[in-house]
């Protein structure tokens, strides 16, 4: 087939689902092209870029473990990649090539989609987790004009250290204090590990949030953790991880194939097929 190639890149990368999103945007477009797999060992990541930079590809996005070496093959780096300190897609602007990371779009897009107003309604996030998944969202919270945000970790020092590195105004709150953080918030995240299948369970309770509560969890696998299972029951907007995966993938997308693709249901179903399969 003609046209643009796209891809991921990852070691390994048999495990990656973006060429089953990329893949239906391209069929339900009818756009050429290809979105395909690369397998590309640590220590080659500047090399292979190197392959769009020069014209043969037209972008990739990176999963793990190349988001750092992708971070420094780049030339240029977009706000949303200095804040990570990481690469997930990565394309030629202006004859260089350039990265950002797309997880504090997708993240609140997702959120957009599923809640629109939820920023303007949340008066105080909190924050789960001060990992390298949370570090993209507490970025990403903190353009939203939100008026506290907490960042409750089990290792207090390393919420601390992201706020700092990031200059947040945000508040770091230790793991024992949860459920009095939870208080009153109108927006509630979890970018622990924790609910995730063969991890621990996230032992929170939602009883004190607000009562137009936004609540998501990053996790996907299972779709319905135990949080949101609560949060669903509870009455609150339940908001699953897969979303997140879903929308971050469109800025990609574009860059590649030059068209701004939409998050549908049929998309969602398509991915959750695949899951099904294995
Ligand atoms: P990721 O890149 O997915 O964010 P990570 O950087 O290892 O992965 O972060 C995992 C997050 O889950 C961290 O916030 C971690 O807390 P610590 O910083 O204290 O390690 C949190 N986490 C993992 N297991 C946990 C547990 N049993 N209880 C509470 N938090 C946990």
């Amino acid at each position: 087939m003609t046209g643009p190639v796209g891809g991921v890149i990852g070691w390994p990368v048999e495990h990656s689902r973006s060429p089953v999103v990329h893949g239906y945007w391209l069929r339900h477009h009818g756009l050429p092209g290809a979105y395909r797999k690369f397998a590309v060992p640590p220590g080659e990541v500047a090399e292979f870029l190197d392959r769009i930079r020069t014209g043969e590809l037209t972008g990739v996005n990176v999963t793990v473990p190349h988001k750092e070496a992708a971070f420094a093959a780049v030339r240029r780096h977009h706000p949303a990649a200095l804040a990570t300190g990481t690469v997930n897609t990565v394309w030629v602007e202006d004859g260089e090539l350039t990265g950002t990371s797309t997880d504090p779009e997708g993240f609140l897009a997702n959120l957009d989609a599923a809640s629109p107003g939820w920023d303007a309604r949340a008066g105080k996030a909190v924050l789960l987790g001060a990992g390298g998944a949370a570090r993209a969202l507490a970025w990403a919270l903190s353009t939203r004009g939100i008026g506290e945000i907490l960042i409750v970790n089990r290792t207090l020092a390393r919420a601390e250290a992201l706020i700092a590195d990031l200059g947040l105004a945000a508040t770091p709150v230790a793991w024992q204090d949860r459920e009095a953080a939870l208080a009153g918030a109108g927006c509630v995240v979890n970018a622990t590990s924790l609910g995730m299948s063969g991890q621990g369970m996230l032992d929170v309770g939602l009883a004190n949030v607000a009562d137009n509560a936004v609540v998501n969890d990053i996790v996907y696998t299972p779709l319905e953790t135990p949080l949101l299972a609560e949060a669903r029951a509870r009455g609150f907007v339940a908001i699953d991880g897969l979303g997140m995966l879903l929308h971050q993938a469109v800025f990609g997308f574009e860059k590649m194939f030059g068209l701004r693709p939409e998050v549908t249901d049929d998309l969602r179903r398509a991915v959750l097929d695949d899951m099904a399969a294995g």
